[in-house]
Parts: C-alpha cells; sequence; structure tokens
C-alpha cells in the first residue's frame, strides 16, 4: 500500500480502526478472530493501528498490544487519553473529560503497560477539556516526547482554533475526527483547512459511517442491545430508513464500478487530500481486505462529485452525536 505522512509520522494510506474488536459494538469479544485480523492488516502493509484507553476500558489496549507484538517494528500504534474512566460499566458512553497534566502522564504510563511498548507512537487527546487550558495539556504530551516515551502528538475532535493553539505549543501530528460521506462537519468548521495550512494529518474516525455506508447493515433488528449505535439519531427507526435509501443509490454507484459501497466512501475519503489517513474498523479479515483494497482505487472529479451530493449533509436524516456527546466534540 502507498504511503501518507502525518506530520513527522510515516504511514500506510489506510489504518486499522481496532475499538470494534473489545467496544462499542460487539456484544462478544472474539479474541482469536481479532488477533487474526490484526496479522492480516500488517501483511497487508497497513503500519497504523489506533486504539484508546476508553475502548474496553483498558482490554482494547491490551489487544492491540498482544496482537502487534511480533510486528512491533514494523507498526504505528496510536492511542487516546482524556476521558474519565471512573464506572467500567458507564465507559462506552464517558461524560467526562479529564486533560490535567497528572492524569496525561499517568495514562500514558498506564497505557505503555497495557500495550507492552516502550513508546507511544501517537498520542491523542480524546476530547478538548473545558476545564483546561490546551496549552497545559500539550505541555504535558510534549514532555512525554522529551521523556521518550510519546513519538508524536494528536488531538481528537478540537475546533480549529484549539488546534492552531495547541500546535504553537508542540507540532500536532495529526486531528482524528469524524469524517466520511454522510458527516461533512470538518469541510465546514474550519479543521481541513487548518490541517492543510499547517501541515497537520487528518485522521476520520468512523470513515464507513459506524458500517452503515458499506450498505451491509439493512435494518437495525441484528444490533445487540448495547450496541452504540443504538443511541445515535442516525440509527433510530425514521431516519435509518431515509439513510438507507441514499445507501441503496451508494450500492447502485459502487456496483456500476465493479467496487463495493464501503470501498466507494473510503476511496472518497482518501480523494479529498494527502494528508488524510482513513482508520476503518473491522473485526473481520474479509472486511479488511476489502478496506485496504479501497486504496486502489482512484474516480474521476465527476465522480467525487457525484458522490459528495448523493450524501450531501442535507439529505442525511439525523444527527452524528446525540446533544450529551456532541456537546464534548469542536471545543
Ligand atoms: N476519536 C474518536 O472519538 C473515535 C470515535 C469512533 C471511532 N474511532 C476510531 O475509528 C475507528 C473506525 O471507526 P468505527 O469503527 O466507529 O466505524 P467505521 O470504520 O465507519 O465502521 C466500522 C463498522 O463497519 C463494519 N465494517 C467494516 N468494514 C466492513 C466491510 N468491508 N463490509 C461490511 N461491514 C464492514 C464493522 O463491522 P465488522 O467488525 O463486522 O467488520 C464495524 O461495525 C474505530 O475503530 C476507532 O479506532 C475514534
Amino acid at each position: 500500500m502507498h504511503t501518507r505522512t502525518l506530520g513527522t509520522l510515516t504511514t500506510s494510506a489506510l489504518g486499522l480502526g481496532c475499538m470494534g474488536m473489545t467496544h462499542a459494538y460487539t456484544a462478544t469479544v472474539d479474541e482469536p478472530a481479532s488477533l487474526a485480523t490484526l496479522a492480516r492488516a500488517v501483511e497487508l502493509g497497513v503500519t497504523l493501528f489506533d486504539t484508546a484507553e476508553v475502548y474496553g476500558p483498558f482490554t482494547n489496549e491490551e489487544l492491540v498490544g498482544k496482537g502487534l507484538k511480533p510486528y512491533r517494528d514494523k507498526v504505528l500504534i496510536a492511542t487516546k487519553f482524556g476521558f474519565t474512566i471512573g464506572d467500567k460499566a458507564k465507559a462506552a458512553r464517558p461524560s467526562g473529560t479529564d486533560s490535567r497534566p497528572e492524569n496525561v502522564r499517568a495514562v500514558a504510563e498506564a497505557s505503555l503497560k497495557r500495550l507492552g511498548v516502550e513508546v507511544i507512537d501517537l498520542f491523542y487527546q480524546h476530547r478538548v477539556d473545558p476545564d483546561v487550558p490546551i496549552e497545559e495539556t500539550v505541555g504535558a504530551m510534549a514532555d512525554l516526547v522529551a521523556a521518550g516515551k510519546v513519538r508524536a502528538l494528536g488531538l481528537s475532535e478540537a475546533s480549529a482554533e484549539t488546534l492552531r493553539r495547541a500546535h504553537a505549543t508542540h507540532p500536532i501530528a495529526a486531528i482524528q475526527s469524524e469524517y466520511s460521506l454522510w458527516t461533512r462537519d470538518p469541510e465546514e468548521n474550519g479543521v481541513l483547512d487548518t490541517c492543510r495550512e499547517l501541515g497537520i494529518g487528518f485522521v476520520p474516525f468512523s470513515p464507513l459511517g459506524r458500517g452503515a455506508l458499506t450498505g451491509a447493515l439493512k435494518n437495525l433488528d441484528g444490533l445487540s442491545d448495547t450496541d452504540f449505535r443504538r443511541g445515535l439519531p442516525r440509527f433510530q427507526a425514521d431516519n435509518f430508513d431515509a439513510n438507507l435509501a441514499l445507501i441503496s443509490m451508494l450500492e447502485q454507484m459502487a456496483a456500476n464500478k465493479g467496487v463495493t459501497a464501503g470501498q466507494l466512501a473510503l476511496a472518497w475519503v482518501l480523494a479529498q487530500g494527502d494528508f488524510i489517513v482513513p482508520i476503518p474498523g473491522t473485526t473481520k479479515i474479509a472486511n479488511l481486505e476489502k478496506n485496504v483494497a479501497a486504496a486502489d482505487i482512484s474516480l474521476s472529479p465527476a465522480e467525487l462529485q457525484e458522490l459528495g451530493d448523493l450524501l450531501s449533509p442535507a439529505k442525511v436524516k439525523g444527527e452524528r452525536y446525540p446533544e450529551s456527546m456532541a456537546k464534548m466534540a469542536n471545543r
């Protein structure tokens, strides 16, 4: 696979999101399948792997560390700190943030242990903490770089202004926020423009619309009671049915081109800039192979325009997050 850069890091053009292996979408953890998926990803040339303290919580970092141990020298492991993790049972829907310098340091030490590595390649603040100036948090993150415990720094779901302030404190390699055919916020809130201007990488999360844009999710019955998507506005019955009609048009376009809907969705995101490295998530080798193949699909300007129009913000029904979670983003 061809490579792209996130600040000072060189990575495969597509990474692998590991969250679903122990968190959010799964009621049961299939560790052997996930370990096999991690190994296959390395074999296919994927070099960026995404996890976080809060996924599980904790179990995702352990799984990712275990699966990537044989390949440590070939891969970049990205993890995140910054949600409060008081009650484990509520970690799937965290409601508080903690980016105090002491927590930044404590999570880094704990993440290093759980991952079983000596350095975290990319350490992201998971959500901006309204109670801690970003300069203080990034200052603590920069100390970890100076100490050799972290290689590069990132933010997630930060506003363009916060990104600018953070980057002035210490170079930021990447910002990770939701971006896909059906979520265009980074185009509208200045974040993509700021990345272009400052030479910061952009890592779209949920680039497959949490699975919906693959066309594989035809109804909500298959989702477990605890599936995170059950609480998202776009996955409520009426909205979901309206969105499915758009997705069926995406599937038709994909069939005409001899690819899958998910591959078109990923190829569209990749085409938005060479500083963009999406991290589609999967627990399955078959899906991983399809996703990785999207890195080789090229789209004409007319196809890009058609795709962008098909799922334009005005047509998609429902917000990406409920109010309680939306207010934690773009601070
Ligand atoms: N920074 C943040 O706040 C934040 C938030 C959310 C996610 N993330 C990161 O971003 C990564 C990706 O986002 P995401 O997992 O939310 O959403 P996503 O990548 O848009 O979609 C993942 C879903 O799509 C399914 N899927 C993947 N490839 C498929 C294919 N080819 N055909 C059919 N179904 C397919 C997966 O199920 P299977 O496992 O069955 O394939 C999973 O349910 C996460 O793993 C996580 O690391 C970060």
